[in-house]
Order: C-alpha cells, then sequence, then structure tokens
C-alpha cells in the first residue's frame, strides 16, 4: 500500500490528475518496472515533499500524423530518470526500452530529459510519465498525449434516382477527434430547404422540387470541413405546358408545339384523329428539341387544317393535349409572321404568337362563311 503514495492526488495536485488513484492493472506493473530500475527504494516513503517534483508540461495536443515532443524539466541532483508509456519504459537515461523506432530521445541533460515520438497516431494517445530519482526519492509526472484527427466522411449515401413521393434517407458517417459535427443541406437555389444537423436526412414524400445536390458537411475544430455531395432524381410523369393553336395558310409551313415537363425526359406520339403520325410521312417531320416535340408541316394543305392531339410519357406515365391547326386566308403576311414565330418560340411561348392567333381567327372562321353565301346565292339563281 506503500507505493500508491507515488501517484496520490496529493503528489499530482489537485484537479482531474486525480484519476491516478484509480487501481489500473498498468499501475503495478509501472511501479515494478520503476523498482527494477531501482527509481523506486525499498523501504523508503515517498511523497513528502513536491520541492523536488519534475517539472513536466501541460498535456500535448497533437495532430495525427505530426511529432510530439515530451519534455520534462529537472532540478540538478537527479540521478536517473526515465519516460514511460503507461506501464512499459520508453527510455531510462540514454537506453532505449522501447521496440518502437518513431520514440527518439531529444534532449538529456542535467536540466531536460525529452523524448520525441514522430508521427502520431490514434492508439499513442494516452497518459505518459516521467519518472526521476533524486537523493534517492522517486518522483513522477504526468502528461496526456491528446491525439487530434481532422473530421473525414467515411460512408455516404450514393446519388439516388427515386420516383415523387417516395420517402429518402441519406447517410453521412464521418471520423475525427474530436468526434465532428455533421450536418446536411439542400443546394438547389429551388429549394424547400431541406437541411438536418445529423448523419441522416430524411426525406419524406420527395417532391420534384426537392431534386438536385445535398451536399454533407462534417466538421470539427481540427481543420477543414470535409465536404461530399449526392446526387437526388426525382421521377416523375410528364406535364404538359399549355400549347397554341396555330395558323397557317395552304402552300406554306405550319408548326405545332407541345412541351412537356417529365424525369425522364419525355418521349412524344402525334395523332391527328386517331391516325398517328410519323417523322416524314405526307410532308411533315416530327423532330425533339429538349423538353419540347415540333410538328412541322412542310407544305399546308386543307386536309392538314384540324384537332391534333400530342402524347407524351415516360416509364411513370403519359398525358395528351390537344392542339388546332387552323386556316389563314392572308399566304404572304401569314408567312411572315409564321417565320418570325419559329425563331422567337422557343425563346418565348407566350410572346407574339398569342396576338397572331386573336388576328387571324377571325378570316379562318370567316371564309367558309362567304363561300357558304356564295354557294346558297348561285344555288338560288340556278333554281329559277
Ligand atoms: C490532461 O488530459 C487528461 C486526460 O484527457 C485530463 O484528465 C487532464 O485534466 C488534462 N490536464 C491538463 C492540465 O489539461
Ligand atoms: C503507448 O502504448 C500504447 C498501448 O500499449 C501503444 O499502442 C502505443 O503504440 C504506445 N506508444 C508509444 C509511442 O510507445
Ligand atoms: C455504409 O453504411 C451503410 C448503412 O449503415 C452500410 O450498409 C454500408 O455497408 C456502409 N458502407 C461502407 C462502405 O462502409
Ligand atoms: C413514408 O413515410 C411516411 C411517414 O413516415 C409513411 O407514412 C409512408 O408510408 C412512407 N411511404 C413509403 C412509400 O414508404
Ligand atoms: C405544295 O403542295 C401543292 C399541292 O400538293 C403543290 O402544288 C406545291 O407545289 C407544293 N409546294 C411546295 C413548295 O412544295
Ligand atoms: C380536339 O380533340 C380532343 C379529343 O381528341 C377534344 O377533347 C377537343 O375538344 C378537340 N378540340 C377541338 C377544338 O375540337
Ligand atoms: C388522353 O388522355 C385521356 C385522359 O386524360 C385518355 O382518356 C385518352 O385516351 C388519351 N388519349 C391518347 C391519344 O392517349
Amino acid at each position: 500500500m506503500r507505493l500508491c503514495v507515488v501517484s496520490s492526488p496529493a503528489r499530482m495536485g489537485p484537479g482531474p490528475g486525480s484519476q491516478l488513484t484509480g487501481f489500473y492493472p498498468g499501475r503495478w506493473l509501472m511501479l515494478l518496472a520503476l523498482r527494477l530500475l531501482f527509481l523506486v527504494p525499498a523501504g523508503e516513503p515517498v511523497g513528502r515533499s513536491d520541492s523536488n517534483m519534475p517539472k513536466a508540461m501541460d498535456n500535448v495536443t497533437v495532430r495525427q500524423g505530426d511529432n510530439a515532443v515530451l519534455r520534462c524539466l529537472i532540478d540538478s541532483g537527479v540521478t536517473r530518470v526515465a519516460w514511460l508509456n503507461r506501464s512499459s519504459i520508453l527510455y531510462a537515461g540514454k537506453d532505449k526500452w522501447s521496440l518502437d523506432p518513431r520514440v527518439v530521445i531529444v534532449t538529456n541533460s542535467k536540466t531536460e530529459y525529452s523524448i520525441q515520438i514522430m508521427s502520431v497516431d490514434v492508439y499513442d494517445e494516452g497518459p505518459y510519465t516521467c519518472s526521476v530519482q533524486t537523493h534517492n526519492h522517486p518522483r513522477t509526472t504526468r502528461v496526456h498525449i491528446i491525439v487530434q484527427v481532422p473530421p473525414k466522411i467515411v460512408n455516404i449515401s450514393s446519388s439516388v434516382s427515386v420516383n415523387e413521393g417516395s420517402n429518402v434517407t441519406l447517410l453521412c458517417l464521418a471520423i475525427g477527434r474530436p468526434e465532428p459535427t455533421v450536418t446536411w443541406r439542400h443546394l438547389s437555389p429551388t429549394a424547400r430547404g431541406f437541411a438536418s444537423d445529423e448523419e441522416y436526412l430524411e426525406i419524406t414524400g420527395i417532391a420534384k422540387e426537392d431534386a438536385g445536390e445535398y451536399e454533407c458537411s462534417a466538421y470539427n475544430d481540427v481543420s477543414s470541413a470535409d465536404v461530399r455531395k449526392v446526387q437526388v432524381i426525382v421521377n416523375y410523369p410528364p406535364l404538359i405546358l399549355e400549347t397554341r393553336n396555330v395558323g397557317a395558310a395552304v402552300g406554306q409551313k405550319g408548326i405545332l408545339q407541345c412541351e412537356a415537363y417529365a424525369v425522364p425526359s419525355a418521349d412524344f406520339e402525334w395523332y391527328k384523329e386517331d391516325r398517328r403520325l410519323f417523322n416524314g410521312l405526307n410532308g411533315i417531320q416530327i423532330k425533339k428539341n429538349g423538353d419540347i416535340s415540333v410538328l412541322t408541316f412542310f407544305n399546308v394543305s386543307e386536309e392538314d387544317y384540324g384537332n391534333y392531339t400530342c402524347v407524351a410519357m415516360n416509364k411513370l406515365g403519359a398525358s395528351n393535349t390537344s392542339v388546332l391547326l387552323f386556316e389563314v386566308s392572308e399566304p404572304t403576311s401569314s408567312t411572315q409572321i409564321q417565320e418570325e414565330k419559329t425563331s422567337t418560340i422557343l425563346a418565348n411561348w407566350k410572346g407574339p404568337g398569342a396576338v397572331l392567333d386573336g388576328n387571324n381567327r377571325a378570316p379562318a372562321g370567316m371564309t367558309p362563311s362567304l363561300w357558304l353565301l356564295v354557294i346558297l346565292f348561285v344555288h338560288f339563281l340556278f333554281k329559277f
């Protein structure tokens, strides 16, 4: 029991150092080792005075991979010195006991006894003891190596593609010392702003707007944050934007358009009544331009006028809309307008075309009724 005094709180000073009084087996090994070195003379009560206590530095905080120097400042009259890692002797005087090549002695003078541990790793964390013997009085002091590790994301969800309405959980696991703080955030500018201060980000009933990039950051105060990104794709069936009816004169060009938002991007089909239209047949062209399907009549004829159906579909569903190609009577001016429109329509969906519709509908509607009047009149003349 006498040996317990060596590491009593009274000798180590008040405060957290008092953990040394705990019974851990290494302590007995350490004392045994010290006794073998004759640092702890048998029968000699120790720890009566603090005057000759070796002065060790404060705890050493070091980043993983860096070197740590353990200094022990000593008084004159010291006869033996040693550094211990828990219960094992690293150095006793100038003699190296440790087999670890990373441990080297840096100063062994009358006033300082210091060693260096190179390329410190997390398992080096713990208490190190400087032990000195002065006039047959053994003294010890203790310093802790605290190893810091920069934050590192070690496991993160891979990018996902899910259907609208599903529940999505994103995971981001990080290591580091101290334990890193993990946060999630949605980077999309139009986002609902999903964010989380946890390793898991749960999105229930995911919407179209929730698609995009999500960023996980892991940080502690050791170094800059580790940041990784995850792409979330949200699939949904086509949504057709409002279409507009188009007027074209016989012999001129006519262009019908159908725009649909969808993920994955929609495929389009065009129908006139129940008849499907195909690219290259009957002087028409069907072309996909991003989200827009363009149906072009190179040389509009009377039979082309009518009601067309655009069907947009992807693996999640289909939707359709109808659009009219109607007749306009002024070939020259309408051709110009038509040409103008084709160049601007892609940039401006509801541009000058809206006006064109209104202006051209009237003559288109009047032409047949005028003809009807003429036919009725001729018919009337022949009756008499
Ligand atoms: C040194 O580190 C140990 C273990 O983390 C702690 O208990 C003790 O209070 C620290 N001492 C000082 C002086 O910071
Ligand atoms: C200190 O002791 C621990 C536990 O035995 C060991 O893992 C570590 O390598 C030692 N470090 C040095 C520098 O001796
Ligand atoms: C990442 O974490 C998930 C969930 O805990 C687990 O299923 C997966 O195996 C981990 N991946 C790696 C590379 O550790
Ligand atoms: C999504 O989560 C909600 C609430 O936790 C649950 O009610 C719903 O059934 C889940 N949906 C799916 C598709 O798992
Ligand atoms: C358009 O079609 C009509 C009748 O089918 C034809 O007479 C005319 O030459 C065609 N115009 C052009 C530019 O192909
Ligand atoms: C065009 O046809 C669709 C159905 O095929 C119908 O719902 C719509 O009313 C028609 N439009 C016109 C202007 O006749
Ligand atoms: C258009 O959609 C309606 C329901 O919205 C459906 O009944 C109809 O069959 C569809 N037409 C085509 C050509 O797909």
